[in-house]
């Protein structure tokens, strides 16, 4: 308790740049990797060794040689690097950053699910919890959901937890689809008319949508893709403004790696506060005390690593 004392006092009176050469120091001494997921604060984002997508970071955090893994983002993301890499030490530094629509599944509703449709088979986003990725066949990302469909024999999927995710995968697929009702509250906020506002305010602009946004938004949308997507899409294509349908943070590197570019938001309601949690404070004290790491019992661990494994075999673009 005492110790504890302490290290908030030491923080507390240090700047931000000493904070950050401390966790510097302490990535080093720890033998640890520091990731950051692309709606991180900027901060965050600036100090990571490696800032991606869901997908990105999963692979990164397995292929390390580090034997410590940092993962600035939500529990989920902590969890499936816990679940693919048991070896090594998984820290989230703030153990309260939840997703809501990865909760808003669970593993008994699942197995009711599949019990209605029994020839189907079950295509989980990774925002979900490892219980429920034990009860699926097979996970997939915004970045490779349609392709993960596609590559099934089966022509019956049961999609789970995000419905929107679902009907957008469902729009390009010919087999017949089943949805979770899960949401993402935050993509979910973004309305047709802010999009529109945005599209008239700026008549030059393209408009890129994250697939967890409801379907009225992608039908507005000139490019649909996951957050690193994102920066590919604005890296190569040859307009110079964009209107983003996704979490504020990607903004941070889209507008560093693209100085010359125009991006707008087009709700200030675009935040997820549980991606906003994670302070470099935060971090620091993670690294300190080891803690909170996380950890996934092991009979469930290896179901769920089945399914992220069976994901990760089908070769990206
Ligand atoms: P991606 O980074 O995989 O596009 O996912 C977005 C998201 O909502 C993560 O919580
Ligand atoms: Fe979950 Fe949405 Fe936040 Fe992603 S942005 S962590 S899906 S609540």
């Amino acid at each position: 308790m005492r110790q504890f004392y302490i290290l908030l006092k030491s923080s507390d009176v240090m700047t931000q740049d000493e904070i950050k050469k401390q966790i510097r120091a302490l990535l080093d001494e720890r033998d640890a990797i520091l990731l950051a997921h692309n709606y991180q604060r900027d901060e965050i984002q600036e100090l990571a060794d490696i800032t991606g997508d869901s997908l990105a970071l999963a692979i990164e955090a397995q292929r390390t040689d580090k034997n410590v893994v940092v993962y600035c983002g939500v529990h989920f993301m902590a969890e499936s690097a816990a679940i693919l890499s048991p070896e090594k030490t998984i820290l989230l530094p703030r153990e309260d950053a939840g997703c809501p629509m990865a909760d808003m599944v669970t593993a008994e509703g699942l197995r009711q699910m599949k019990a209605q449709h029994p020839g189907a088979v079950v295509v989980t986003y990774v925002n979900s919890s490892a219980a429920v990725k034990a009860e699926s066949d097979i996970c997939c990302t915004s970045a490779n959901a349609v392709k993960v469909v596609n590559s099934l024999e089966a022509h019956e999927v049961i999609l789970v937890p995000d419905e929107n995710l679902g009907r957008y995968i469902a729009s390009h697929t010919d087999k017949t689809c089943h949805f979770w009702k899960g949401f993402c509250p935050t993509h979910h906020r973004l309305k047709p008319e802010e999009v529109l506002r945005a599209k008239q305010e700026h008549p030059d602009a393209l408009f890129m949508a994250h697939p967890e946004c409801p379907p009225a938004i992608l039908e507005l949308a000139d490019h649909i893709c996951s957050t690193s997507g994102m920066y590919e899409f604005a890296r190569s294509d040859s307009s110079s403004k964009y209107i983003i349908g996704t979490e504020m943070g990607i903004l941070y590197r889209l507008r560093k790696e693209n100085p010359d570019k125009e991006f707008i938001l087009p709700s200030p309601r675009l935040i997820c506060p549980n991606m906003k949690l994670t302070s470099l404070e935060d971090v620091l004290k993670s690294l300190q005390t080891m803690s909170p790491r996380i950890t996934v019992p092991e009979d469930i661990r290896l179901k769920a690593k089945g399914s992220l494994d069976r994901m990760l075999a089908i070769p990206r673009d």
